[in-house]
């Protein structure tokens, strides 16, 4: 059965495409799925791809990660900079973690710098756009290929 990686977005995420495009680019969140759901297939992965502007929905979610995914790629906007429940649910379904970020965040304002995902997550991609989520599902692809989980 191919791997399946559960890829959540926080909030605002859902506004890319209009929402300050300097710092985010002009891709949709729709465009940046297609981009996942593209690379996944070339690499035989299977995602699903999920945006919420609510804590308690992203939090409902990580802890049902498990059985159905093999790891999880998360962007939780600025839910990163303050929720320690979103640390707290990645650190109880323990499922191997890419923390991806649009923009680099330790290039922006003092209070971006501190992410409570890092504290679980096994790397941080920040500040390639897009792309970030193609490298965070390689990253997690060769992860899991080294752990026999796929
Ligand atoms: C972000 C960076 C966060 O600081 C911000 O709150 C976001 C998006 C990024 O992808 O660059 O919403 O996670």
């Amino acid at each position: 059965m191919a791997a399946s990686i559960l890829i959540l977005n926080g909030p605002n995420l859902n506004m890319l495409g209009t929402r300050e495009p300097a710092i985010y680019g002009a891709q949709t969140l729709g465009d940046i799925e297609r981009l996942c759901q593209n690379t996944a297939d070339g690499m035989g992965l299977k995602i699903d791809f999920r945006q919420s502007n609510d804590e308690g929905e992203l939090v409902t979610w990580i802890q049902q990660g498990r059985p159905d995914f093999t790891g999880i790629i998360i962007n939780a906007g600025a839910y990163t900079h303050t929720s320690v429940a979103i640390l707290d649910a990645l650190k109880a379904v323990d499922l191997p973690t890419v923390e991806v970020h649009l923009s680099n965040i330790h290039q922006r304002e003092a209070f971006r710098h501190h992410s409570y995902v890092a504290a679980h997550a096994f790397c941080m991609i920040t500040g390639a756009g897009a792309d970030g989520y193609r490298y965070a599902l390689d990253k997690l692809s060769k992860i899991l290929s080294e752990s026999g989980e796929r």
